[in-house]
């Protein structure tokens, strides 16, 4: 081996670094990538590198000067995941705490956050020791929660494993759990301190929850970037196999994306909203089905296509924009339709979206691909242009009387 280069085989065989810096290639032979988020004192990285999972407990140095780390995660992400990460975390001499959940978004509740308190308070976690957040979007929200308000704040860090953790969730600090009234009621901004992504995770995700998540990537290209959407209307079959080039890139760009966004606009007063393209009808959909049937981006796919159609009917963008959208959403294996019964309720669930302001909601449009516009939408014409699409017999309720579907019950506020 040329004692030049920074690797060295050692005597037994065993390759080593020997260089200043670590060394950019991984297992898999591909760069690690790096996405920085800018938040002044807040800010962080995400690091993305198929494989770095293994490498957790050699990254978390930078975060805490406590050995201890809890790791909380659901059970079907432990029976996969956790024995490496717990064996990375000991090799860098931690001393980790496993808690582990129920799958699912029925998890995310005041009560789990009670669960997780309790259990670091009868560990002695103390102000510095650390939480991971190792799963989905409901690990991370939950994890982030409580490593807000635990001694009124200790660090975290997210692992994402579902691609919508990788792509959305974990990266700009929204964290909470539900409310009997109200899907994510209650939270706070508490951003972590590194994002960790091994994409290699995505391999054991349900193809459902893969598709699904393909929506918020589809969403990004749409929002602010026309070559990507382009390179998604390329790699599109290439994504569906999980080919892990395009797939690091679809993760890379989104990341970078989100990260812009929230950097201009942490707490959401202003541009943030136009990660909320899609999610107007998505978010009602996702209501009407009373949050079972329809996961969360199955309903944004039907967002992204119905919101550019309203768009469309607008005068804000030509008809080619919701084609190009529609064709890419289809093609990614998610619906676009929405039945001739949700229009009817459509625009009262609308109603109860926390982006309403004064009653009119506050709806993104898509001008063209790459660059939407945030503006309110008016009953009158969302009435209009539901009796367009399915003539009489869709008219939309007022929001006000029906009380017949679940939106009254559930989420009044969402992401
Ligand atoms: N904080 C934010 O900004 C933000 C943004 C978007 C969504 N969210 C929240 O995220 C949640 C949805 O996240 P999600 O879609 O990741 O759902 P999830 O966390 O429920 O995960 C989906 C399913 O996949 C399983 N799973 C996770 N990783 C796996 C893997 N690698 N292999 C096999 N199975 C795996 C989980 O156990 C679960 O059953 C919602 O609660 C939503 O409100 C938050
Ligand atoms: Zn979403």
């Amino acid at each position: 081996m040329n004692p030049g280069l920074p690797i060295q085989k050692e005597s037994d065989g065993r390759l080593v670094y020997r260089g200043q810096e670590r060394p950019s290639l991984s297992i898999a032979g591909v760069a690690e990538q790096i996405v920085p988020v800018t938040l002044g004192q807040r800010s962080y990285d995400i690091i993305l590198h198929p494989g770095l999972l293994a490498t957790v407990g050699d990254r978390l140095s930078a975060f805490t000067t406590s050995p201890k780390i809890g790791i909380v995660t659901d059970r079907h992400v432990a029976s996969r995941y956790l024995q490496g990460t717990l064996r990375s975390l000991c090799k860098a001499g931690y001393d980790p705490t496993p808690i582990i959940l129920p799958p699912g978004e029925r998890t995310k509740t005041l009560g789990t956050i009670a669960k997780i308190l309790d259990a670091l308070a009868r560990h002695k976690f103390e102000r510095q020791s650390l939480l991971l957040a190792l799963g989905g979007g409901v690990i991370g929200d939950l994890t982030g929660f409580a490593a807000a308000i635990y001694q009124r704040g200790i660090p975290f860090v997210q692992v994402p494993t579902t691609l919508v953790a990788q792509v959305d969730s974990s990266v700009g600090g929204k964290t909470g759990v539900d409310h009997r009234l109200g899907k994510n009621l209650i939270g706070a901004f508490y951003q972590p301190r590194a994002v960790l992504i091994d994409p290699l995770t995505l391999r054991t995700l349900p193809r459902r929850e893969w598709i699904a998540g393909l929506a918020e990537v589809i969403k990004y290209g749409i929002i602010a970037d026309e070559e990507f959407f382009a390179f998604l209307e390329q790699e599109i079959p290439a994504l569906l196999k999980l080919d892990e080039e395009p797939v690091i890139h679809a993760i890379k760009r989104s990341c970078e994306i989100k990260a812009q966004v929230v950097a201009a606009d942490e707490r959401e007063s202003d541009r943030r909203r136009i990660l909320n393209y899609g999610h107007t009808i998505g978010h009602a959909l996702e209501s009407l089905a009373g949050y079972r049937g329809l996961i969360h981006g199955e309903a944004v796919g039907i967002g992204l296509v119905q919101e550019a159609d309203l768009a469309c009917y607008m005068g804000l963008c030509g008809r080619e924009v919701g084609e190009r959208i529609r064709s890419l959403v289809q093609r990614a294996g998610l619906s676009e339709q929405v039945s001739q019964a949700s229009f009817a309720s459509l625009w009262g669930a609308m109603q109860h979206d926390k982006k309403v302001v004064g009653g009119r909601v506050i709806g993104v449009w898509p001008v063209r691909i790459g660059e939407v516009v945030i503006r309110p939408i008016e009953q009158q014409v969302c009435a209009a242009w539901f009796q367009c699409k399915h003539g009489r017999g869709s008219r939309p309720s007022s929001g006000r009387q029906p009380g017949k579907h679940p939106v009254r019950r559930k989420a009044r506020a969402r992401r």
